[in-house]
């Protein structure tokens, strides 16, 4: 009796700490979660979220730019994503004239709306399983490299056949590590335009600070706009271009949510490696993490104080310092997280258990019972080898000047080149040039880089230095910040107009100027000693970890084949649910599942830049002037719930069990960023900004009704 009483309750464990972890491939969601879709609140049918005979609602999203989603909401092609989704075109419009930034923005009419050269989005027409075709003529006994050889061959075939001459975009990706393939047929828009943002105090309120972070009151949306040409096709940028008619939009529910309810967020989360051994945990949260994170604290501090000096520098860095911060404080709490969880222990259990079914079951045996011993030699290997990376990517390579030298790479080819063949080569350079040194700050850039120098040089083994380091170190005894002040007064990648003069005068004085450049000698050192020394044998290992993923992978649903496998996260359209939840980061704490406006107005604070809340802002609080967005006279600003989100998932659509949009997500909480990694029911939460105060944002805030008047709300 004891004893299955005991069991039941291990079983009840075991389902709960599977119940909502999980992002799951939209089209096989009736083969796997449809019906506990269902059980837990879900009213629509799985056709209503993926199909590709009717209308569903993947169609009304988007990939937004490269690593982010968006939702339609209106038959215009209205557009919602995160502020800091937006963030590059709003701050590339941001002037200390017009501060879009710092004040917000909102077009008064479609003619002010801004358009982005660079900005896409990306929609998905269908998706298939193309495991058969992808892996035909691959054999068991192939090396990687020659399995990689002919799935690329197979890969570019099915590519070519199903573009339709270029109209759709093609990609093809492996699952559960190259255990199965999915080709996906993506039509992109190239004509997106700025329609409207809160301003930095309402669409970053609580910045860095409360990054990553719950409670939260961050209002971090902005508001874009497709556009097409008159048969409703992709298009570049042109005035004569129409708004975008969507086959399917989200309509808003203002009704709000409720502890427990259903949430399901549908977007293109980014990276996870939920099945990876003890090994590779140990060597993120013992090598990578820490390094990552040092060398970014350093170069934040930097860029903080000289921000903090002058507003130009302010806008220039703001986009550059949101990005170094993010990660670094998600390392952070990702080590702190797989701690907490005893993340390896765990996984050394689990690899113990299936050490055991490897070694005693015949038909593992063979296959299996080497299987993570290989894996843990091989990552000891690459051990020293990932703290060169971090050292050089999170450091030297992180400066501007260093890194921009990449472009005159290929420098030796040119000499053999007609003009007709090099000037677009050219014209690319200027047009990087141009983007890179407008918002670049030598002095800035000068600081990072020498402490990088200091600290490459001082870190990392003589073998792997490139050889003007130590010329270098020598030179200067040591002091960097000279070396640096040195270099920077014979280089040309101080300034945009240097690079366009060698450029134009590069038919009179060829490549003499380059090969003498301080900047460019040490890209060209640190270059060959990377691709002599290193990236050989990280190949090498990489590969060999590709095929020991795959492998284990497919060993791992063997082995617990009771269980439903959702692959990792590999920015492709996913499904997760959930519920509206609170948590408790820590004994004796417990955090509400939602926050309001009378929080914000507790954090106003005008000497602290994060948390200087706008007078409209109050005014509206202190006349309670919320429209119909309020619920009972409060105005919630955030919830949380237990959907398994990561990064990609910002601006994705929160959508409730009658398929109506109730929230954007935009963050995880600082306790459960090692979801990536493991995730843990009971601390791990997504965070969404209530869809009631975008809406109250726009009309109440800015003003900007018109906006919310094309959107239909469902009542
Ligand atoms: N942490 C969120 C995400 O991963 C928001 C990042 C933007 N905000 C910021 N303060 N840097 O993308
Ligand atoms: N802010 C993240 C993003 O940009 C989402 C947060 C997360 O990683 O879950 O995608």
């Amino acid at each position: 009796m004891k004893k299955t009483l005991l069991l039941s309750i291990s079983l009840l464990i075991v389902f709960i700490t599977i119940a909502n972890e999980g992002m799951w491939i939209p089209m096989l969601l009736t083969k796997y979660k449809f019906a506990d879709m269902q059980k837990k609140g879900f009213k629509l049918t799985a056709d209503d979220i993926y199909s590709i005979n009717q209308a569903s609602m993947k169609d009304a999203i988007v990939l937004f730019g490269r690593g982010c989603t968006g939702e339609l909401v209106s038959d215009q092609g209205l557009l919602l994503t995160n502020h800091h989704c937006g963030y590059g075109s709003i701050q590339s419009y941001s002037t200390i004239e017009h501060d879009y930034l710092r004040d917000g923005f909102w077009a008064k009419n479609k003619t002010d709306e801004l358009s982005n050269p660079k900005l896409t989005v990306t929609f998905l027409v269908r998706m298939d399983d193309v495991t058969t075709h992808i892996l035909t003529n691959v054999t068991e006994n192939l090396t990687q490299e020659q399995r990689n050889l002919i799935i690329s061959k197979n890969i570019a075939k099915l590519k070519k056949e199903n573009s339709e001459n270029n109209k759709y975009n093609v990609e093809i990706k492996p699952f559960y590590y190259g255990n199965e393939y999915y080709m996906f047929i993506y039509e992109v828009f190239r004509d997106v335009r700025l329609v409207g943002a809160p301003p930095s105090a309402v669409g970053k309120f609580g910045g860095d600070t409360d990054n990553w972070m719950w409670p939260r009151h961050t209002g971090d949306f902005s508001v874009f706009r497709i556009y097409a040409n008159k048969d409703n096709e992709p298009a570049d940028y042109s005035p004569n271009n129409v708004p975008y008619k969507p086959k399917r939009f989200f309509p808003i529910s203002l009704k709000g949510v409720q502890k427990d309810d259903f949430t399901m967020v549908y977007g293109f989360p980014g990276h996870t490696q939920e099945y990876i051994p003890s090994f590779v945990i140990k060597l993120i949260t013992e090598v990578e993490n820490p390094i990552q994170i040092k060398l970014r604290e350093i170069r934040l501090a930097i860029m903080n104080e000289d921000m903090n000096s002058n507003q130009t520098i302010r806008i220039q860095y703001s986009s550059k310092y949101a990005g170094v911060a993010n990660y670094w404080k998600k390392w952070l709490g990702e080590n702190r997280g797989l701690k907490r969880l005893d993340a390896i222990n765990k996984k050394e259990e689990f690899e113990k258990s299936f050490q055991n079914w490897a070694n005693n079951t015949s038909q593992a045996k063979n296959n299996y019972s080497n299987l993570l011993n290989e894996y843990k030699v091989v990552c000891e290997k690459l051990r020293p080898l990932s703290k060169i990376d971090a050292y050089l990517f999170e450091g030297i390579m992180t400066g501007e000047m260093v890194r921009f030298a990449r472009n005159f790479g290929d420098y030796k080819s040119w000499q053999t080149k007609t003009d007709s063949t090099l000037n677009p080569v050219f014209a690319t350079i200027k047009g990087r040039a141009k983007d890179m040194y407008k918002d670049f700050n030598l002095s800035t850039d000068q600081k990072m880089f020498s402490i990088m120098l200091k600290i490459y040089y001082d870190s990392i083994s003589s073998n792997y230095q490139p050889e003007i380091l130590k010329i270098w170190s020598k030179k200067y005894k040591g002091d960097w910040n000279k070396c640096v002040a040195d270099i920077s007064n014979k280089t040309m990648f101080t300034s945009e107009d240097k690079i366009n003069l060698f450029l134009n005068n590069y038919k009179i004085n060829g490549t003499k100027t380059l090969e003498k450049d301080p900047i460019f000698t040490l890209w060209s050192a640190i270059s060959d000693m990377y691709n002599q020394k290193v990236l050989p044998i990280v190949t090498t290992y990489n590969n060999k970890i590709d095929s020991l993923n795959r492998i284990y992978m497919k060993a791992q649903m063997k082995f617990e084949s009771d269980k439903i496998f959702y692959p990792d996260a590999n920015l492709t359209l996913r499904v997760t649910y959930g519920k509206i939840s609170d948590y408790s980061p820590k004994d004796g704490v417990s955090y509400n599942w939602f926050t309001t406006l009378d929080g914000i107005i507790e954090k106003d604070d005008s000497t602290i830049y994060d948390y200087d809340v706008p007078a409209r802002l109050k005014e509206l609080w202190e006349n309670k002037d919320y429209g119909n967005y309020a619920e009972n006279g409060v105005m919630n600003v955030c919830f949380i719930g237990t959907n398994h989100t990561t990064g990609g998932n910002s601006g994705s659509p929160v959508i409730n069990g009658n398929g109506e949009l109730i929230g954007i997500n935009f963050d995880r909480n600082w306790e459960g960023t090692m979801s990536d990694i493991m995730y843990d029911p009971a601390q791990c939460r997504n965070i969404t900004l209530d869809i009631r105060y975008v809406l109250f944002i726009i009309d109440k805030f800015a003003g900007a009704k018109n906006l919310v008047d094309e959107m239909v709300i469902s009542k």
